[in-house]
């Protein structure tokens, strides 16, 4: 039997449903923070269990007869390493064999200010004693197309991120390779370094938009304090502000790029290309 933690937010659902086509729906249960909000997971027929990070209460019982785990990392900084090394003491006391985690792109020597959690984590589970795996995400391709309504309102998309390039997928090609290692053997103890085939910069990504949309959309770099100032005055909470100004302003060193392909290898085809999402995106 196969857990997946977080399984209701948006990477969460996309494992629970690619598990679907590789094993059976009893195989499968979908552990979430509130199983009251959960019956779109019961509609699929997996079971559904309490596991909240913060009540480690109910982590063992949600864990229990389960082989392997897939820990979907927490959303919160600062409360990340304390909520993650709950569910592996968890895992760990229910005879959990193998946990897959999800960590972020070269977690190890990241500058990003999200990396140190991930790093304590990944350090805290290698000394479990339980076969682990290292999916090391890198960005979400929808953290770009997300600002494509915005965009075509204002005909700008506005960053620090200068020229750095993204080497970003879709939630669903990193949901294929949580999938892969799972359900495959021979992944115990890889690290594996997860990135799409298809880098673009944001002017790229404004280029394409307006090829799409047949209008002009330009790519407005803001130096970082204006960036800040700028979401913040449109509301977005200060937590998420701080990862995105921070995450933009080091893709100009190129923390968001990669030429890894462990992604596409465990997929066993290519990523899915950024005009592709933004087609998706517009039709949407
Ligand atoms: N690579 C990237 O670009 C990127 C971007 C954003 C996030 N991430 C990371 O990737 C993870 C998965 O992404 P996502 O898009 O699926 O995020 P998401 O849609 O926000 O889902 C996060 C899930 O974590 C659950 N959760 C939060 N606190 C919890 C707790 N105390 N106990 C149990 N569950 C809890 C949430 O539960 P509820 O449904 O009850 O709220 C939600 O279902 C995120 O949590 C974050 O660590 C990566």
């Amino acid at each position: 039997m196969i857990v997946i933690t977080g399984a209701n937010g948006n990477l969460g659902q996309l494992v629970v449903k690619n598990l679907l086509q590789v094993i059976p729906a009893n195989q499968i249960v979908a552990a979430v923070r509130n199983p009251e909000k959960s019956d779109n997971l019961r509609a699929l027929g997996v079971e559904v269990r309490e596991a909240d990070y913060d009540r480690p209460e109910t982590l063992v019982e949600a864990f229990k007869g389960a082989e392997k785990l897939l820990l979907i990392s927490a959303v919160v900084p600062g409360e990340r390493l304390r909520q993650h090394q709950a569910v592996i003491d968890a895992a760990k006391q229910a005879g959990v064999k193998f946990i897959a985690y999800t960590s972020m792109l070269r977690a190890d020597t990241s500058s990003l200010n999200l990396a140190g959690e991930h790093q304590a984590t990944e350090a805290y589970l290698k000394s479990a004693g339980i076969d682990y795996v290292l999916l090391r995400n890198g960005w979400y391709l929808e953290n770009s197309t997300a600002v494509i309504a915005a965009a075509l309102a204002q005909g700008t998309i506005i960053g620090s991120a200068g020229q750095g390039r993204f080497a970003s997928a879709t939630r669903a090609d990193y949901a294929g390779a949580a999938v892969t290692v799972l359900t495959q053997p021979g992944h115990a103890n890889k690290t594996y370094e997860l990135a799409g085939n298809h880098a673009f910069s944001m002017v790229e990504f404004a280029e394409e938009l307006s090829r799409q949309a047949g209008r002009p959309i330009v790519y407005k770099n803001l130096p970082p304090a204006e960036y800040e100032a700028t979401l913040l005055g449109l509301g977005l909470p200060r937590m998420i502000v701080d990862v995105i100004v921070d995450a933009d302003i080091k893709s100009s060193n190129g923390e968001l790029d990669s030429s890894s392909r462990d992604l596409s290898q465990l997929l066993g085809r290519s990523t899915t290309p950024f005009s592709e999402a933004i087609r998706v995106a517009l039709q949407s």
